[in-house]
């Protein structure tokens, strides 16, 4: 198989698209502090803990330990970059850019891999201006490459950041689109078809309305027939919600200690 296993410190060359013509960053993140306390995992990644709600950006698992092993691996994307085939994902809740930069990692890290089309939804801009200035305090320990990955990410358009690579090996082109708003609203002008949905809100509890009906059925219409959605939540209102979309879903055990199950939903056939 031509794909590294969880290679979030990967390091080589790969090519850049174009010089980044205007950046247009918002001067509040500046202040760390208004974006959450700085919090260490237990794989030693960095999350925040949100200043309002208190809740963790990520589990006390790990941060990358969870986008790597629940959405890249588990969702079967790791094991399908082999195919080459032009893939799609919908980011729901870009957040610290984990699940993002894992896919991005794990698709550079194919020697088959295909084109590849991102897009993460994210409602606070202050989180996306911290990423893309390169100085966001939970990058603290990420490679050169995932910096210089996401400081290649520019504003193209009022609130939308886009930035393009190339694969090293395959020539294929990873196109990864960030649009800052709330995501309900966002999904209404979406076209492409995703192969992969990372559902990955905050919690049902804090977070209820990206986690109903409304909002699974919203995302069904973005799909492709045999798409894999993934969530950290089994709870009974997410399965059910899940169910009254039409989505049938399974919990699955995860590989790490902390926690029990995750979730995997798909289409029926
Ligand atoms: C648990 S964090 C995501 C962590 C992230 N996936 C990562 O890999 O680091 C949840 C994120 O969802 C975002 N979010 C919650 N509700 C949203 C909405 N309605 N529209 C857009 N983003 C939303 C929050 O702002 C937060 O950044």
């Amino acid at each position: 198989m031509g794909c590294v296993a969880n290679i979030f410190t990967v390091e080589g060359g790969f090519k850049l698209g174009a010089e980044p013509a205007v950046r247009i960053l918002s001067e509040k993140h500046k202040d760390n502090r208004s974006l959450g306390e700085l919090v260490e995992t237990a794989d030693g990644s960095m999350t925040i803990r949100h200043p309002e709600h208190l809740e963790t950006y990520h589990s006390s698992a790990g941060a990358e330990t969870e986008a790597f092993e629940l959405y890249v691996s588990s969702s079967g994307f790791l094991e399908r970059l082999t195919s080459g085939m032009q893939l799609a994902v919908l980011d729901v809740g870009l957040g610290l850019s984990y699940n993002a930069m894992a896919t991005i990692d794990a698709w550079l890290g194919c020697s088959e891999s295909g084109d590849l089309n991102i897009v993460s939804l994210e409602w606070s801009r202050d989180l996306v201006s911290a990423l893309v200035a390169g100085d966001a305090p939970w990058t603290v320990n990420w490679s050169a490459l995932r910096k210089n990955i996401v400081m290649r990410l520019t504003e193209s358009s009022s609130q939308k950041f886009f930035g393009e690579f190339v694969h090293p090996v395959t020539e294929a082109v990873c196109r990864w689109t960030i649009l800052v708003g709330d995501a309900r609203e966002t999904v209404v002008g979406l076209q492409s078809k995703f192969n992969y949905v990372w559902q990955d809100p905050f919690s049902p509890d804090k977070n209820p309305d990206m986690w109903n009906a409304l909002w699974f059925s919203a995302v069904k219409r973005l799909v492709e027939a045999d798409a894999v959605l993934m969530s950290y939540s089994v709870a009974r209102r997410v399965r059910d919600a899940l169910t009254e979309a039409g989505w049938q879903c399974e919990r699955f055990k995860t590989p790490v200690k902390q926690k029990k199950q995750w979730l995997r939903a798909q289409l029926p056939n």
